[in-house]
């Protein structure tokens, strides 16, 4: 069995992030989103992993993900192109599957108990797919399905105006390659894009049987800067402290926090986990790093107040102020306007930035 990591989007839901980064390597937990798809799909024991790319930052997913060797997988690269749409994205696969099964897994998509379940019930039956789905409260903004008490689905719909259930698509599936048949002869949907919630449905009117495997434990898309802030919250929860770092005398630490060893708390600092500080970071005395805070790579704070926040990395803040629920990206500066006159903000912003003062 293959795996299939889709990645094309263009991820205009986190802009300003995403203008000058893909989505998938926006870190969650100081791990790219993308890397939490490719362990789940290592530990389902499929290491041969198709990445569909579209135009948007592929030179540096390829040159952060290479030939996936330190990750223990082998990852070919698949161009996509212009995103039009996850059938689409699937459809530019059909080399690279050549004839297996395999897996399709949204690449900004986390799932805390991975796919195992999905893939053993995939293989134990005769069926053309098997889908994951999850109850959601509005699942009008998904793909629903509608399924029978053996598990088998009976239709599928994407984001309906009056869903046939609460059970949305969580965008992970696993597919014989008779899907690539009814790919050639999807119409566009409403949308503008080949859905990928349509080929499925076509398999079923096909007479295809397609599997439903009802995925227990949380699911998080992380396209919106919110969802990368509650995707922290929920990886950082379940995360052991390894405080391999320095801790000075004089600093603390309370709860669980992974300090990355060539980094340091100093003394006067305060750090509350659950969080975690990436590596060549430095937390300056008075700063206070509180819960579910992850601070990424060679990031210097000095007295600020820091919560439920996630800073990507190469960032320089030195202010009193009390920062809380950011998503703060790379290389940002963040300084204190003390003793300016006149009083008052002074921001350097770029287009699709969002700021509460
Ligand atoms: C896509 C799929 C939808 C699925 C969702 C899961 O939606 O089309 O069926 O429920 O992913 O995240 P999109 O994110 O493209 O709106």
């Amino acid at each position: 069995m293959k795996g299939l990591i889709l990645a094309g989007g263009r991820g205009t839901r986190l802009r300003p992030i995403t203008h000058t980064g893909p989505k998938q390597l926006v870190p969650v937990a100081n791990k790219p989103v993308i890397e939490y798809a490719i362990e789940d799909l290592r530990e389902a024991g499929i290491t041969d992993i198709g990445l569909v790319l579209g135009n948007k930052g592929r030179e540096t997913i390829q040159e952060t993900l290479g030939d996936g060797g330190s990750l223990d997988v082998d990852i070919t690269y698949i161009i996509q192109g212009n995103p039009l749409g996850l059938s689409h994205a699937v459809g530019c696969a059909r080399d690279f599957v050549d004839g297996d099964d395999f897996v399709v897994y949204l690449g900004d998509n986390i799932l805390k108990q991975g796919i195992d379940e999905l893939v053993d019930g995939f293989r134990e039956r005769d069926v053309a797919a098997g889908i994951a789905l999850q109850p959601v409260e509005h699942p009008e903004q998904f793909g629903v399905a509608d399924v029978d008490e053996s598990g088998m689905i009976t239709r599928l719909v994407e984001k309906p105006d009056e869903p046939p259930s609460d059970l949305a698509l969580i965008g992970i599936y696993v597919f014989s390659p008779a899907v690539f048949d009814v790919i050639e002869d999807l119409d566009p949907s409403w949308r503008g894009e080949l859905e990928i919630t349509d080929a499925i449905q076509s398999l079923l009117e096909y007479g295809h049987d397609i599997d439903s495997h009802v995925v227990e434990g949380w699911w998080k898309d992380t396209g919106k800067p919110e969802d990368i802030l509650e995707a922290n919250r929920l990886v950082l929860d379940d995360q052991t402290s390894s405080t391999d770092g320095t801790v000075e005398v004089g600093a603390e630490i309370r709860g669980d926090v992974d300090l990355d060893e060539s980094s340091v708390i100093r003394n006067g600092a305060v750090v509350r986990g659950p969080a975690s500080i990436g590596p060549d970071s430095e937390i300056g005395p008075g700063t206070y790093v509180g819960p579910y805070t992850s601070v990424g790579s060679e990031t210097t704070i000095h007295g600020a107040h820091l919560e439920n926040s996630v800073i990507i990395g190469n960032a320089e803040i030195s202010t009193d102020e009390k920062i809380i629920d950011s998503l703060i990206g790379r290389g940002v500066a963040i300084g204190s306007a003390d003793g300016l006159l006149p009083d008052g903000h002074r921001l350097v912003i770029g287009e699709h930035s969002d700021v509460k003062l």
